[in-house]
């Protein structure tokens, strides 16, 4: 056991966790975050994609302890003053998302890309989101989505 200091969607905060574990388990049950998917448990379907220091991240693969004093992201710090970002716009907009489940991890690997590459080509989109995996959509509402998330950006939009 040990106190966890990170900086959590803009807020520093500090808790007191267990060595072993996972940061998906301390997004999700610790803090209360469940925007964060719980989906194949094992580093291969992307459901649980956050972003440590602007960096995508697989959270069911990652201890929680390991993220002491670095800046984690979620879905759920995105929008501002009820403003979807970037990147949420246009899946909502491009209906990238059918069940859902998918689309928070979808969601941030686009805001990682964006602000790595904020013009990505389509093969580097397709490259960017590679290792998450939608058993609704067929990918291409999801390219279309993040396309539009590129120019929503272009124009001012926060990814
Ligand atoms: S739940 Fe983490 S990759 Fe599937
Ligand atoms: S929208 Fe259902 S898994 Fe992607």
């Amino acid at each position: 056991m040990g106190i966890l200091e990170l900086t959590l969607n803009g807020r520093r905060r500090a808790d007191a966790v267990p060595d072993n574990l996972l940061l998906l388990d301390y997004l999700r049950n610790v803090v209360g975050l469940t925007g964060t998917k719980t989906g194949c448990d094992g580093g291969e379907c992307g459901a649980c994609t956050i972003l440590v220091d602007n960096r995508p991240r697989l959270s069911c693969l990652t201890l929680a302890v390991s993220a002491m004093h670095h800046h984690v992201e979620t879905v759920e710090g995105l929008s501002r003053d009820g403003t979807l970002s970037a990147a949420q716009r246009g899946f909502h907009e491009r209906l990238g998302a059918q069940c859902g489940y998918c689309t928070p991890g979808f969601v941030m690997a686009t805001v990682g890309l964006l602000r790595r590459n904020p013009d990505p080509s389509e093969d580097g989109i397709r490259v960017a989101l590679g290792s998450n995996i939608c058993r609704c959509t067929g990918y291409v509402k999801i390219i279309e989505a993040v396309k539009l998330a590129a120019a929503l950006h272009a124009d001012g939009l926060a990814p």
